[in-house]
């Protein structure tokens, strides 16, 4: 039994390291597509090819069950894959509904028509992909009514965060900020709508200030798959090993993600 986690580089070990930590009996497969990242710069049909070849290779690995742990991902491939490319007894998630079910305050699967919420003014921080997709901003009509919803395409940081340069990374951090709360100057929440943006979680919190809630993904993914297991447990698929695959070199790739988690990670050639 394994289920697979795909990112396009380490970013998506902030999710694998929480959904480890909620469910430790199971096996993960991880996938890091270090060789293309980063995908938030790409067009949509180039995300699409790459997160499909990357799938696949997960399934190959015993994973029945994917989840995108990639908002970019998410966001310009997720919807064309589930309407014509995944076949009926494997499945694939996206990272988006669970983060936007809690700032909506709403039960996993809750369908009911959209509503008033506490929250009124949301900044986004994402992939320059994520943000012109408005993918956010759709799934959040679903289910929410007046809440203001202002993008910051986040250039650079993604790179930044990938070659480990905390200090640009930072930087780019605190111009983000600024250039977001020059539009809207006073937020209530802001999303870490990329999954490598934890990584920098401190800086962001320090640029906003403290009464700013920041929500990031990876607790919020972790509880809703070991729900959607708890529902679907057949999902768990075939194979029995946890496995770190990249199509970058490995020995980098290996000690970059020892740097991230703390603990040491051996990524192998995909
Ligand atoms: N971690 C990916 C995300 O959540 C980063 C995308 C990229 O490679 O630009 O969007």
């Amino acid at each position: 039994m394994a289920v697979g986690v795909f990112d396009s580089g380490l970013g998506g070990l902030t999710v694998l390291d929480a959904v480890s930590r909620e469910l430790p009996d199971v096996p993960f497969v991880y996938f890091g597509d270090n060789a293309h990242a980063p995908y938030g710069v790409r067009d949509s049909d180039d995300i699409y090819r790459l997160t499909t070849s990357a799938v696949e290779r997960l399934w190959d690995a015993g994973c029945d069950l994917v989840i995108l742990a990639c908002n970019t991902a998410s966001a310009a491939a997720l919807r064309r894959m589930q309407e014509s490319w995944i076949p009926p007894e494997k499945r694939v998630l996206g990272v988006f509904v669970p983060l936007i079910e809690a700032l909506t305050e709403r039960q996993w699967g809750d369908n009911s028509p959209p509503r008033e919420v506490a929250v009124k003014h949301v900044a986004l921080f994402a992939t320059p992909a994520t943000v012109s997709s408005r993918a956010f901003q759709r799934e959040l009509a679903f289910r929410a009514i007046g809440v203001d919803v202002e993008a910051q395409p986040c250039g650079g940081l993604v790179d930044a965060i990938e070659d480990g340069d905390e200090i640009l990374a930072e930087a780019l951090v605190r111009s983000h900020v600024e250039a977001l709360q020059r539009r809207m100057p006073t937020p209530e929440a802001a999303i870490l709508g990329c999954t490598h943006y934890p990584l920098v979680q401190e800086a962001f919190q320090s640029a906003l200030g403290a009464d700013v809630k920041v929500y990031s993904q990876a607790d919020l993914v972790a509880a809703s798959l070991q729900d959607y297991l708890g529902r679907h447990p057949k999902m768990i698929g075939s194979g029995t090993e946890s496995m770190f695959l990249t199509t970058g070199d490995p020995q980098r790739v290996s000690n970059k993600a020892t740097q991230v988690l703390r603990r040491k990670i051996t990524f192998q050639s995909a």
